[in-house]
């Protein structure tokens, strides 16, 4: 680098360091953006980015317990996976992803919090064409979630079916973890009218697939069953830690297809995701589940998912 450019370097990571250190508290969480960290009120993306302008990109939602990211490789693997599959090429190593997330909670304090990645299509011109924006832009943000109240846990939470089938695989593969989230959002706002927080969505043959942010499990008869990922799911990283966790204390897991009336009659039900982490649900639109409060088995589930997690040795895998 001539000693022009390195000094310009230098000043502009002299600013950025003095834009930390000034930063009042309401200017935090320092956000990554592009390859640096900057307060809050600075962390601005172009209005002619395609993530704004379309849903163009992919994200993770990641938690960090103790310090340690939960599942971190596997939350990388499915970005890339997402990436490719909108071929989308992140201009980042895993490693370079791994070390930013990290280097986000570190400038942030943060040793328990919620992680949000995203690499959206970047900066283009107004039309669809993808392969217009040259820089894909990269953003962290850590922080702090808490979808449900936390007596929502103990006590089990309500969720309708919505009207509103969830995307068919041919048309969207829900495996992507996209930045276009509206299917999800028009189910979450029949939730929200019939005075609830979470829909369970069918994919478009009437099978169950899963909530608005969550995969959905069964309990019937001390075994449980939960949508194979062609019902048209996000293959969750929850829902595959649970699932682990369940054959590990020998409960049956099958994934296969099944519709309403075997869910209505399940004897619990549960949702797993990164930000709802494990909760039991206890009616569906009017009907009680089982015994219409948190099951035995989801309460064991959740009870031994927060000791893994908050164990200080959160698998990282
Ligand atoms: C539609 C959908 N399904 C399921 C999940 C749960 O996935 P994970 O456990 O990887 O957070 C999420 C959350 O990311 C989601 O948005």
């Amino acid at each position: 680098m001539s000693t022009a450019r390195s000094q310009t370097a230098s000043a502009e990571q002299k600013k950025q360091a003095d834009a930390l250190t000034s930063a009042s508290p309401e200017d935090r969480p320092f956000i990554w953006l592009d390859g640096r960290l900057v307060p809050k009120s600075q962390a601005m993306v172009s209005v002619y980015d395609h993530g704004f302008l379309y849903g163009d990109g992919v994200f993770e939602g990641i938690r960090a317990y103790n310090g340690r990211i939960f599942k971190c490789r596997s939350h990388i693997e499915r970005l890339f996976r997402s990436a490719e599959r909108i071929r989308l090429k992140i201009p980042h190593t895993r490693e370079q992803i791994d070390a930013l997330m990290r280097e986000t909670l570190e400038a942030n304090d943060l040793r328990d919090g919620y992680i949000r990645l995203i690499v959206s299509r970047g900066v283009g011109t107004l039309g669809l064409h993808p392969f217009r924006c040259p820089n894909p832009g990269v953003i962290c943000i850590a922080d702090s979630i808490q979808l449900y109240p936390e007596e929502m846990y103990e006590q089990g939470m309500a969720v309708v079916v919505a009207k509103r089938p969830r995307i068919p695989v041919e048309c969207l593969d829900p495996r992507i973890k996209s930045m276009n989230y509206l299917n999800n959002i028009l189910a979450k706002i029949e939730a929200i009218d019939a005075g609830v927080l979470e829909a369970i969505m069918l994919n478009t043959d009437g099978y169950v697939a899963e909530c608005t942010g969550d995969n959905i499990f069964v309990v019937k008869d001390g075994a449980i069953i939960t949508p194979p990922p062609d019902a048209g799911i996000l293959e969750g990283i929850t829902r595959s830690f649970v699932i682990d966790l369940c054959r590990k204390s020998g409960i049956k897991v099958e994934e296969r297809l099944f519709k309403l009336d075997e869910l209505l009659a399940g004897d619990e039900l549960f949702l797993t995701g990164t930000a709802a982490e494990i909760i039991g649900v206890k009616q569906v639109d009017d009907k009680p589940i089982g015994s219409g409060e948190e099951g035995p088995v989801t309460k064991k589930l959740r009870e031994q998912f927060r000791e893994i997690v908050t164990s200080g040795e959160a698998p990282e895998d």
